[in-house]
């Protein structure tokens, strides 16, 4: 295992290049890589460099207060790990080594609906909360179930994930042959060399016990849905506003809504009762040339106007990007690569790594803002360009 400790690794940049010698070409590539032509993907993380810092200085900040809640829940800060399918093909039993590494960082997890552990190993692996992602792949009654599953085993929130009602065209997993390695068969063969070059992931993949099923996609009467055919699983069974009822009936908790990008869609989330709201392109993977989160953000807050929590993901490698979307109103962020990396790079250690790194950026950059508290963020320690502004509708009311 790699060591995560500076000065090997100093920040996000460093595990990514961890992760990407420790893994096969097509599993870096399916956590590193966006939809088409990456646009949005590079956009995510630009809008975070286009936001510039108005700091307060000669102020002394001995402490900060990381604190926050998120829908009621204490976290130690406001960074909560993304939903993320696959980690099992990451990291051995990954889905349980993130959860774990969260619960000590003392905050949320939330794990993907396809996921290859239990829902209930993750859930009890850490001691801190935890949500469940939702995807209706596998039909209704295998979510009905997993819904049940999920509450029983203690989860605290239901994410339903919106933006994903056909999986994006990720043009990596082409060239890999991801479809082929998951299918089996000769097909593999030409696409085969790429595990071999990585003999360390390979060994622990094996032992793992290799290419699994879904334990929580289990349509009744059948057994865990297996790998090969989610993408045509998730286009059979897209949610829709109309099935949020049942979702709601079958829950009976907190839902949060992942995937907003539009004022319209904050309203209808609210409609159905969101608690909370996800500012998320889905880390510029399903539809390219949306815009970066971050400049979605002010819109879906004006709107949501303090009815629910609101969330964002998308390209956050640093605390600092996690100041500024707080500075536009975010509550707190999720992040996916930023811990998929180091988990991919180091397992458990790896996760910390990313978290520790995350959270003492955090900490410097209030010192540096001259900000005692996360809660204090506002728009006064942030400018964005001028065009922001100009976000919605123009064409709209040009054309009305
Ligand atoms: C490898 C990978 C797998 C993902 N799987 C899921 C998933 O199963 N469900 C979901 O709602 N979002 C999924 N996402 C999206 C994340 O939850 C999150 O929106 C995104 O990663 C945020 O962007 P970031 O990676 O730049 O932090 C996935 C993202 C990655 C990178």
């Amino acid at each position: 295992v790699p060591r995560v400790a500076a000065p090997h690794v100093v920040n996000i940049a460093d595990l990514r290049v961890l992760a990407r010698r420790r893994l096969p070409r097509a599993v870096f590539d399916y956590i590193d890589g966006g939809a088409d032509g990456e646009s949005t993907l590079r956009e995510n993380s630009r809008a975070f460099e286009s936001a510039l810092f108005r700091p307060r200085c000669a102020v002394a900040i001995p402490q900060v207060a990381l604190e926050t809640t998120v829908l009621g829940t204490p976290v130690s800060m406001p960074i909560l790990l993304a939903p993320v399918g696959s980690c099992r093909m990451f990291w051995p039993r990954g889905d349980e080594v993130a959860a774990r590494e969260a619960g000590i960082a003392g905050t949320i997890h939330t794990l993907s609906t396809l996921s290859g552990c239990r829902l209930e190993d993750v859930r009890a692996a850490t001691s801190g909360a935890s949500w469940y992602q939702l995807y209706l792949v596998g039909g209704r009654d295998a979510a009905r179930a997993a819904i049940a599953r999920a509450k029983t085993a203690g989860y605290s929130a239901l994410v339903v994930t919106i933006d994903t009602p056909v999986a994006g065209l990720r043009e990596r997993d082409i060239r890999n042959g991801t479809k082929e390695l998951l299918a089996g068969g000769p097909a593999m063969l030409r696409y085969l060399p790429q595990f071999f070059a990585r003999p360390r992931w390979l060994v622990d993949f094996l032992r793992d016990g290799g290419l699994m099923a879904f334990p929580n996609v289990v349509p009744p009467g059948q057994g865990p849905f297996p790998y090969t055919d989610v993408a045509c699983a998730l286009e059979q069974t897209a949610v829709t506003w109309d099935d949020f009822r049942w979702i709601r009936e079958v829950w009976g908790g907190p839902i949060v809504v992942k995937g907003v990008h539009i004022a319209d869609d904050a309203r209808r989330a609210l409609d159905e009762g969101a608690a909370a709201i996800v500012v998320s392109n889905h880390g510029a993977r399903q539809l390219d040339g949306v815009a970066p989160t971050l400049r979605a953000l002010p819109e879906i807050v004006a709107t949501v106007n303090g009815r629910a929590e609101v969330l964002l993901d998308g390209g956050i490698r640093r605390g600092a990007d996690v100041v500024k979307a707080l500075c536009l109103g975010a509550r707190a962020v999720l992040v996916g690569r930023a811990y998929a990396y180091g988990l991919g790079a180091a397992g458990g250690p790896g996760v910390a790594r990313a978290i520790e790194i995350l959270r003492s950026d955090l900490i410097r950059t209030l010192k540096l803002l001259g900000c005692p508290s996360v809660r204090d963020l506002d728009g006064s320690y942030i400018d964005v360009p001028q065009e922001w502004s100009r976000r919605q509708n123009n064409l709209s009311n040009m054309l009305a």
